[in-house]
């Protein structure tokens, strides 16, 4: 297997966000599943270019990408590359801001390597196994726990709609108040900075929980499935949290109860 080249790597999502930049005004916006589940050309356009590069350069990879332009990896064995070309694409159409590149790099289901690229504030967070996190090339250091009742929570829209449910108002009312971002990317970036005490997404993938798990572990942050357990990425549904250990805890006691 190819050493990776984390300098190549950073220097293509820089490229990629520009990319995006230049196509502010997506061109094609069609729905997926349902009409809040769009996707544009720009996602797609991401996508091949992340898939090009991996192919030229680390042929013998898997990669497992959300707008599905190509092959997808059927293991974890050996490296593979997870990938959400625009995470909060509701975001970059209606807002033009407030989403993310997110890509995760796994050696036998291994973290190695995680980036957040949050384009419109041009703020890179990269998490290198045993080495890290770096914000926009700078060392990142975390030294806080915070619990529930420190802050804010941030949710997913789902779970005050269709997924409902009483002990998600029991999490609401034990901290400060919620907020829903809409890109799960955006949001783990408030548990990273200290911003947010937690963040749960009950409708998580693979690609929107993948790199946030390298670089939350990397801050000492809690990231697992909502059962409590590791994440299998070739599951198709991902239900998950990033947390403080102390609000991890309480958001535990609420679920199971
Ligand atoms: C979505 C966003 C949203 C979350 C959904 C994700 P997408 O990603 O992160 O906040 O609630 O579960 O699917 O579709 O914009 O890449
Ligand atoms: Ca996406
Ligand atoms: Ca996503």
């Amino acid at each position: 297997m190819k050493d990776l080249d984390l300098v190549e790597i950073k220097n293509r999502i820089l490229e990629a966000g520009e990319i995006i930049k230049k196509n502010i005004c997506p061109k094609d916006i069609t729905e997926k599943t349902n009409k809040h589940d769009l996707v544009t050309n720009v996602d797609k356009e991401v996508e091949i270019f992340f898939r090009k590069k991996i192919n030229d350069n680390y042929p013998e990879d898997g990669i497992i990408a959300e707008e599905k332009m190509g092959k997808k990896a059927t293991s974890m064995k050996n490296r593979v590359w997870i990938l959400d070309p625009i995470d909060g694409t509701a975001n970059f159409i209606f807002e033009r801001k407030n989403f993310a590149i997110m890509l995760g790099i796994y050696e036998d289901n291994k973290p190695i390597y995680g980036a957040i690229y949050d384009v419109m504030n041009e703020e890179l967070w990269e998490g290198k196994t045993s080495l890290g996190v770096f914000v926009n090339g700078k060392k990142y250091e975390l030294n806080k726990n915070l619990s529930l009742d420190d802050g804010i929570i941030e949710l997913s829209s789902v779970m005050l709609t269709g997924h409902r449910n009483e002990k998600f108002y029991n999490l609401i009312n034990k901290s400060r108040g919620f907020r829903v971002r809409g890109a799960c990317s955006i949001e783990a970036i408030y548990v990273f900075k200290g911003l947010a005490t937690s963040a749960v997404h009950t409708l998580a993938k693979a690609w929107d929980v993948a790199a946030v798990d390298v670089i939350a572990k990397e801050l000492g942050l809690i990231s697992k499935s909502i059962d409590g357990g590791n994440f299998d990425f070739l599951d198709d549904e991902l239900p998950s949290i990033v947390a403080f250990p102390k609000a991890y805890d309480e958001i535990m006691k609420i679920l199971k109860k």
